[in-house]
């Protein structure tokens, strides 16, 4: 079969599709036999070895995969070859067939399509899991969402809008903004022209926003944080601009606001019954259209690297999903 392979940390350029055998389904695992992968930042993060997790070498990268299940290991319950699933392998999705424990996988709705599937997991996993059990976001609350034409931005924006939330978009261009509105936002801030903590404070009277989603990180987390109303919440979900903040406690003390780190991946393993629950809020909100993955482009695997490069070039709108049979 065909993947995509890391044989070493580097640049995206580094990356090469080669013939490498067909894994096999563990005690516990199944393989899935892909048919789409979504990119996401940690994974251009992993190839470069500036990520958490470094895999040894060699590895394919790819997180968040969708298609059929190919085998079934020892002791897997439930699954069976053919069944249309989604799931979060972690690393391996961008190749023709990955490798998943089978816990870490849940059937693929009928009315739902493969890149979809890919993009759902992962992506508004991490967002609702930080709105809802991180951020507490409540209805009628305002919610600034930074990056919020990315992938977990953009879900992020969604999910706000699904849970009630007046939301705040904010992110580099007017383009990325139009489909910030298009997913609902109430209300956007170019950060890239405009005062970030000026627009956020004007758009709510002065008062502040009660929840920021920062997957962003760099300069904007301070100017979000002064934005932020008594007792509101800066959820500090990423890094993607490339540097981790420093911000003044006294930022924090001043009006009772707290800062909540985020780490879906840790959150599903702690919390394995919350995951299902959250998986299966989002399958209701897709059923009634309240979300629906923003899957801007689907790309071969030979042409994975240059979307890996696109994400850090800070080009991509929504999800890049790499069909890997193609
Ligand atoms: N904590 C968790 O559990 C968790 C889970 C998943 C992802 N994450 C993190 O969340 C972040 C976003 O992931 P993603 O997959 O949504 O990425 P993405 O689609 O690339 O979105 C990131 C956004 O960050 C903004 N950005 C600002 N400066 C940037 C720069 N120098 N390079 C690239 N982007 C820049 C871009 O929006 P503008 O151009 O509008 O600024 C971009 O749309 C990453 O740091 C990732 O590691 C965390």
């Amino acid at each position: 079969m065909k993947a995509l392979l890391c044989t070493a940390y580097g640049s995206p350029q580094m990356l090469s599709v080669q013939e490498v055998p067909s894994p096999k389904a563990g005690p516990g695992q199944v393989v899935i036999d892909v048919k789409a992968s979504a990119l996401n930042f940690p994974d251009a993060l992993m190839v470069q070895g500036l990520y958490q997790v470094k895999p040894p070498l060699p590895f394919s990268p790819g997180a968040e995969v969708a298609g059929l299940i190919k085998e079934v290991g020892e002791g897997v319950q439930g699954l069976k070859a053919g069944d249309r699933v989604m799931g979060f392998p972690g690393t391996g999705g961008f190749a023709e067939e990955c490798v998943v424990a089978a816990e870490k996988i849940m059937p693929l709705p009928e009315n739902m399509d493969f890149a979809s599937g890919a993009a759902l997991v992962l992506t508004y996993g991490t967002s609702l899991h930080a709105l809802q059990d991180c951020g507490r976001l409540q209805p009628g609350e305002t919610l600034l969402v930074l990056g919020a034409a990315g992938g977990v931005g953009a879900a992020a924006v969604e999910i706000g809008k699904a849970m009630g939330a007046r939301v705040i978009a904010a992110a580099s261009s007017e383009e990325k903004l139009a489909l910030c509105r298009r997913l609902g936002a109430d209300e956007t801030i170019d950060y890239a022209t405009e005062d970030l903590r000026k627009r956020a404070l004007a758009l709510t009277g002065e008062k502040g926003v009660d929840v920021v989603y920062d997957p962003v990180g760099g300069g904007y987390t301070e100017a979000a944080l002064r934005a932020v109303a008594w007792r509101g919440r800066l959820l500090i979900v990423g890094f993607a601009a490339g540097e981790i903040p420093k911000i003044p406690l006294n930022l924090a003390l001043l009006k009772e606001r707290q800062l909540i780190g985020v780490y879906w991946g840790d959150s599903v393993r702690h919390d394995p019954r919350g995951h299902v629950r959250n998986m299966q809020q989002l399958l209701a909100w897709f059923a009634e259209r309240k979300i629906a993955p923003v899957v801007s482009e689907q790309l071969p695997l030979a042409r994975a690297h240059e979307a890996i490069q696109r994400l850090l070039d800070r080009k991509v709108k929504g999800k890049i999903v790499i069909l890997p049979e193609s």
